[in-house]
């Protein structure tokens, strides 16, 4: 097994600390990485290894040995020479660079390892079949024009089968468990299409704020940071055609479709099919919680939208008038992503229904927490008469992973370790969602669309509701989550 070297650009940084490092260890003790690899973490705060390795106690020192700080100002290129002589000591090793930095140094540090050679792989230039490879942290980009400037500079230094945009979305079990859901069983594809599906409900909520990342989260809003994303990859797991096969190529191809096959919006259809939100201050359980405003980091008049619903249509031959609601808010009553697929309604009325519950069938998706499946169906009420009434059938995902389900960060360092870029954003992925995207953000930033406001703690503003066709709202998961269960009557 060839060793790694895998070097952490804002090594000090909170995601390192969060995500990145927890995950390394994670491989360490499965054994990915092995003890004559090395970990470099890099960032300008000053601190020696020793200083570094405290900051990770509860991890032990087999695995802390192979960890070590490098001081690297991203802008100093002499620092680069120091890198490349750390790096050159682990021998013939496959790099891995992670970009845990802001956008700003996406094409910085790049151009500095370009610079003294550490982009190119050596079997051009000695004995030795070791790999290069670029890890970055989304957002790719803030619109079209910015996204497609990242790509084409990230290009003049490596090639797009070693660039590794980061979805950490598509690294959860759940989420992957959609194409498995789809494309291994045979019951649901025949139904899976525009004869069947009534509609589709993608919902990504959290009770969390902003917390500390205001300063960021203010010049991004909900559309960039979770929708562009995080929702339509979601949305195309569930949309896209079987790839010939679970490969790199194969698979991306067809996100990409699609993404291109989504509808465009006039400016008309973004007010009446596009609802953007933002938080105002209430009480929750007694205590006040501030307005988005009064966040530190907030400008006092931002515009910035915490709540998103969409209503999107994807034109394709498998999908023409189908609608899929995409909704996402910070400050919501709960931090639930489930998707909900609602099948039509049964042809003809046999039986009376109980309470005001449609005969529809209904599945549930819930990516976290409390994974797993649940599909709701009409079942006859037992007495006299024929009244039916809906139950649900459900699986959860604990009952598979006996040792917890691996975090997603975990899956994606591994893939990239390994080469396997099938989970992570390809380039024209990226532009072309921003492709049906930009339109929208240049809409709002006309100033003519309406900014409504919602409480802390609630749905949203309820002219979300406003973009689904006839009389019906989205569906509220269940908002106590304590328990296992993942459908409950609200
Ligand atoms: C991140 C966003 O990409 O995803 C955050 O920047 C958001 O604002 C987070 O909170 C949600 O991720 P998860 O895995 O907790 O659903």
């Amino acid at each position: 097994m060839i060793n790694q070297a895998i070097v952490i650009f804002g090594g000090s940084g909170d995601l390192t600390k969060r995500k990145l490092m927890p995950a390394l260890y994670n491989l360490f003790n499965k054994g990915v990485i092995n003890a004559n690899s090395k970990i470099i973490a890099t960032g300008r705060t000053k601190m020696s290894t020793q200083d570094y390795r405290l900051f990770f106690g509860d991890m032990d020192d087999q695995f802390l040995t192979i960890v070590e700080y490098l001081v690297l100002d991203p802008h100093n290129e002499r620092d680069y020479i120091i890198l490349k002589s750390r790096l050159e000591s682990t021998g013939c090793s496959n790099y891995l660079y992670y970009l845990a930095t802001p956008p700003s140094l996406y094409n910085v540090i790049p151009q500095n390892l370009k610079k003294v050679e550490l982009n190119i792989e050596p079997n051009e230039i000695k004995e030795c079949a070791a790999q290069r490879r670029i890890v970055i942290e989304k957002p790719f980009g803030y619109d079209l024009k910015s996204a497609e400037k990242m790509n084409r500079d990230l290009k003049t230094v490596f090639s797009e089968d070693q660039i590794y945009r980061i979805d950490h979305y598509l690294g959860k079990e759940t989420v992957q468990n959609i194409l498995a859901l789809r494309f291994a069983n045979s019951i649901f594809e025949p139904i899976w299409n525009r004869h069947h599906i009534d509609r589709v409900e993608i919902t990504a909520v959290e009770n969390m704020g902003i917390e500390d990342r205001g300063g960021f989260y203010d010049g991004v809003g909900a559309l960039r940071d979770m929708v562009q994303n995080h929702l339509v990859q979601l949305m195309a797991l569930v949309a896209m055609e079987p790839p010939v096969k679970f490969a790199q190529k194969e698979f991306r191809d067809e996100v990409v479709k699609v993404y291109n096959s989504l509808k465009p919006l006039s400016a008309q259809e973004i007010d009446s099919r596009v609802i953007r939100g933002q938080y105002i201050e209430s009480m929750i359980n007694r205590s006040k919680v501030l307005g988005y405003r009064d966040e530190k980091g907030v400008k006092k008049d931002s515009e910035t939208e915490t709540f998103v619903a969409i209503k999107l249509n994807i034109s394709n031959w498998r999908w023409e008038g189908v609608p899929f609601y995409i909704r996402t808010g910070k400050r919501m009553p709960t931090k639930v992503t489930e998707i909900v697929i609602h099948f039509k309604k049964s042809p003809h009325k046999l039986f009376s229904s109980l309470a005001s519950v449609p005969e529809q069938n209904v599945l549930i998706i819930r990516i976290q927490p409390n994974e797993g499946i649940v599909l709701k169906f009409d079942a006859k009420v037992p007495g006299k008469g024929f009244n039916v009434s809906q139950v649900p059938m459900e699986f959860t995902y604990d009952k598979l992973a006996q040792n917890g389900i691996e975090d997603a960060y975990s899956k994606l360092i591994q893939d990239a370790i390994v080469a396997d870029s099938t989970l992570f954003t390809r380039s024209d992925a990226v532009e072309a969602s921003w492709n049906f995207f930009d339109p929208i953000i240049a809409h709002w930033n006309s100033g003519k669309a309406p900014l409504y406001g919602y409480p802390a703690g609630s749905w949203g503003p309820l002219s979300a509701d406003s973009i689904i066709e006839g009389d019906i709202s989205f569906t509220n998961p269940c908002k106590n989550l304590t328990n296992t269960n993942i459908y409950c009557e609200l």
